[in-house]
């Protein structure tokens, strides 16, 4: 892997408080991603699934981790499957886990070759009476695709009828949603390698640029920095372009006097980082971009502040509303009879500010977290308010990622990356000289 060795001990800790939850007399399995085709032969590049990398810090496809807390025999309470490697893998594709090496990533001492799944699957089943299936309840999930995890979930359920079925989607989405401190790290490093990108680009941007050679520049900074690449497809928008929330096509050329949105974020070590900034393309805001700016940048900061133990998310969301339109009215964007006549299932801030202001951050860029219950210490959430004016020829976004405290204020990952006025124009100024 491009990343270095995560310390296997947080795998260790993870599948114990996986077992934990599991019912006497039950098994779990999860299964690693596809690798998918695109045609002819070519696939695309492997992207580990993040819920058995989360419990076993495997990277490879075709893994397999059974857990059987009450397996008779004791080896058999934790297995790792893994694909076969021989001279022929070794030629093609390079280096595979070995036995020893999948133990050593993964802190499992029981490790098989996948075509030992089925006889030790059917041993530990015959011991047990449920089964954890890995369903995705993510609250934005949308599969078409059948993938690997569906089809042993179909295989599991045709060959062992008789087993009553429970779902591994709920423990995980509240284990994931609390970091531990080798994550918070890894995801401080994403975070790091974004610093760069962004850095990179201040001195890159000027009117005349395309951005996609922007783009450009910021894979460039991210890979050399032992990233896996974006942790989404990046969205690099001038101008208008701004006012289309997934504008990922990246293709125009940025004006003078445009701004120009980033919603970056690098990956590093199958961890998320997930920014937004918004520069001007000539190094200088107009006053009226600089006031909506600033705007919204004090939402971000009044909203980063509500992120505190024993909140709740949808409350959450309710209060940045409340300050987002108050900021509209000052903008004169909205103004008080709006307010008061607005429909409260679809309050008028929403014009100017159509999507949510935080999700949980993490293996997943929009992670797992059960939104209902009450904000934890060590969550780590995004927070990125923005104001989009489609006339005005503008779209303001500005988003950190910031990971809440037991006490206080959440701490900043992205504290090291420009967001002041100040800051930005000082940058890009002495770049541009
Ligand atoms: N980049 C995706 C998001 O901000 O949620
Ligand atoms: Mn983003
Ligand atoms: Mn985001």
């Amino acid at each position: 892997m491009r990343y270095n060795a995560i310390d296997r001990n947080l795998f260790i800790k993870n599948r114990k408080n996986f077992a934990t939850q599991m019912v006497r007399r039950s098994v779990a399995v999860f299964n690693s991603n596809d690798t998918y085709p695109i045609g002819a032969d070519s696939t695309l590049p492997f992207v580990q699934h993040p819920d058995i990398f989360y419990l076993s810090g495997v990277d490879q496809e075709e893994s397999i981790l059974l857990l059987c807390p009450d397996a008779k025999n004791p080896k058999h309470r934790e297995v790792l499957f893994v694909r076969e490697t021989n001279a022929h893998i070794a030629v093609w594709e390079g280096e595979k886990l070995t036995k020893a090496r999948a133990a050593e990533v993964s802190g499992i001492a029981t490790i098989y070759w996948l075509a030992d799944f089925e006889k030790i699957f059917f041993e530990v089943m015959t011991q047990s009476d449920f089964i954890y299936l890995n369903t995705n309840e993510h609250y934005r999930q949308s599969e078409e695709t059948e993938t690997r995890e569906r089809r042993f979930i179909k295989w599991c359920r045709e060959k062992y009828p008789a087993h009553q079925v429970a779902k591994s989607n709920p423990i995980l989405q509240a284990l994931r949603a609390v970091k531990d401190a080798v994550e918070i790290e890894l995801i401080q490093q994403a975070c790091n390698i974004t610093e760069k990108g962004f850095k990179r680009i201040l001195s890159f941007v000027k009117p005349g640029v395309w951005e996609y050679e922007i783009e450009a520049e910021f894979l460039h900074e991210f890979i050399r920095n032992r990233s896996q690449g974006f942790a989404y497809t990046p969205i690099i928008a001038s101008g208008n372009n701004a006012n289309v929330l997934h504008y990922i096509q990246n293709k125009e050329q940025c004006k003078a006097g445009d701004l120009l949105l980033l919603d970056v974020g690098a990956k590093y070590a199958n961890y998320s980082s997930d920014m937004t900034r918004t520069i001007p393309v000539s190094g200088k805001f107009t006053p009226r971009q600089a006031e909506v700016y600033k705007a919204v940048l004090k939402v971000k900061n009044e909203a980063t502040a509500m992120l505190v133990p024993g909140a709740f998310w949808k409350e959450y969301h309710e209060e940045v509303g409340k300050l987002m339109t108050s900021a509209l009215i000052d903008l004169k964007l909205l103004d008080k009879t709006d307010v008061q006549n607005q429909d409260p299932d679809w309050p008028t801030y929403k014009k100017y500010f159509m999507h949510g202001t935080s999700h949980h951050m993490g293996l997943d860029t929009h992670d797992y977290g059960l939104l209902h219950e009450p904000i934890q210490p060590n969550m780590v959430f995004t927070v990125e308010p923005g104001i989009y004016i489609p006339e005005e020829g503008f779209g303001i976004r500005l988003e950190d990622d910031v990971v809440v405290q037991p006490q206080g204020e959440p701490f900043n990952l992205m504290r090291n990356i420009p967001i002041e006025i100040d800051e930005i124009e000082t940058l890009m100024h002495e770049t541009h000289m």
